[in-house]
């Protein structure tokens, strides 16, 4: 048995040497120093329609107000299916043309949702783009570090097991991504070794896909399965993500961790409401978006809907000895 063990102590090392890769991280420190404020949006690029362009006007208005530092995107950033290249008139039409106030012309990062595979994945991840539109920053899995702050933005839509083996009449571009299982393990090692390196006070997860979620789609059983154990181990304070369209906080029963969906940027009002097993603190069944304004002791997390209205505020704040060192 110790020799068993041994053998797997040794196997496991031989792995972690082998895929030294690490996220690639991005350092965008805020304006107003120790104090990060952005805007999150998610499930938007429909060329303006089911209220896209109001919600990108009060994204305007907002973002002016809190002179935010950037915008994450939760994912399906055009739909139906993606860009279908980097020609396409789509990434003017859905994106540049859309959130056009000054305040929002700010770097966007962005991750990838099940839309987004349904056309040349690797159009949008292609740099190129920001010759066209210098603020589209989207990546598979990355991090975005603000001092206090790190974002980890993880590559959800290959977790999901449907879109391998049940794909429909939709087609999934899986291209680079040799194997599901070595993708997502290595992914998560990567994930796992960033979080424990990690001294932000402040550590959030943005994905694509519901963890906990009353809307349409429910919870997404492979996130709950393999992605949040590393959250719940590394304390993640929440877990922003898209894919249901509507805004949402759910608060988990047995951990800090926090849910958090902002999808609300264009198709909405799905009229669906399921149970949860944990704690659902809000819900909003439309279009909305939200900001995130963070300091060293405190984050607020506000959600707006598409005339600007602020529907729910929650803040929490660390007591000055759960602080992690921030260098
Ligand atoms: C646009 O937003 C308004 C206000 O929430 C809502 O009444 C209307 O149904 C929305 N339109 C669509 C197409 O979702
Ligand atoms: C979680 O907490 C909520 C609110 O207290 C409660 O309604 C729910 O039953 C709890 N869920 C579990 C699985 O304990
Ligand atoms: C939430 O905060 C905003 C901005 O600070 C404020 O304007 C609004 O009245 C608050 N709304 C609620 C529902 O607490």
């Amino acid at each position: 048995m110790a020799k068993m063990v041994a053998l797997i102590g040794f196997v496991v090392t031989l792995l972690s040497l082998q895929s030294n890769a690490e996220l690639t991280k991005i350092q965008h420190l805020p304006k107003k120093e120790g104090n990060l404020a952005i805007l999150v949006i998610g499930d938007f690029g429909r060329k303006g329609t089911y209220n896209q362009s109001e919600v990108a006007t009060q994204m305007g208005v907002v973002g002016e107000k809190l002179n935010i530092d950037y915008v994450i995107s939760t994912g399906d950033n055009f739909y139906e299916d993606g860009l279908t290249g980097v020609d396409d008139s789509a990434f003017y039409e859905s994106f540049s043309d859309i959130y056009t106030a000054d305040s929002i012309k700010t770097p966007w990062y962005l991750v990838l949702g099940n839309h987004d595979y349904r056309g040349d994945v690797l159009a949008q991840l292609n740099p190129v783009l920001r010759e066209k539109d210098e603020r589209f920053v989207c990546m598979r899995s990355f991090i975005v570090n603000s001092g206090m702050v790190d974002f980890f933005m993880v590559d959800t839509p290959p977790f999901q097991l449907d879109y391998w083996t049940h794909p429909g009449s939709s087609h999934y571009d899986w291209r680079n991504i040799a194997s599901r299982e070595t993708y997502i393990s290595n992914l998560l090692q990567e994930l796992d070794e960033a979080l424990k390196k990690s001294t932000a006070t402040w550590k959030l997860v943005v994905g694509h896909h519901t963890m906990r979620s009353v809307s349409d789609h429910g919870d997404t059983p492979e996130l709950l399965q393999l992605l949040l154990p590393v959250l719940k181990a590394n304390g993640v304070d929440a877990y922003i993500n898209g894919h249901d369209h509507c805004l949402q906080h759910i608060s988990s029963n047995d951990s800090k961790l926090h849910y958090i969906t902002s999808g609300g940027g264009s198709k909405a009002w799905r009229n669906v409401f399921k149970k949860n097993e944990d704690t659902v603190r809000f819900f909003y069944d439309g279009q909305g978006f939200m900001s995130l304004e963070v300091s060293k002791t405190e984050a607020k997390f506000v959600f707006y809907d598409a005339f600007g209205n602020a529907l729910y505020n929650w803040s929490t704040s660390k007591a000055a000895d759960e602080l992690r060192p921030s260098f």
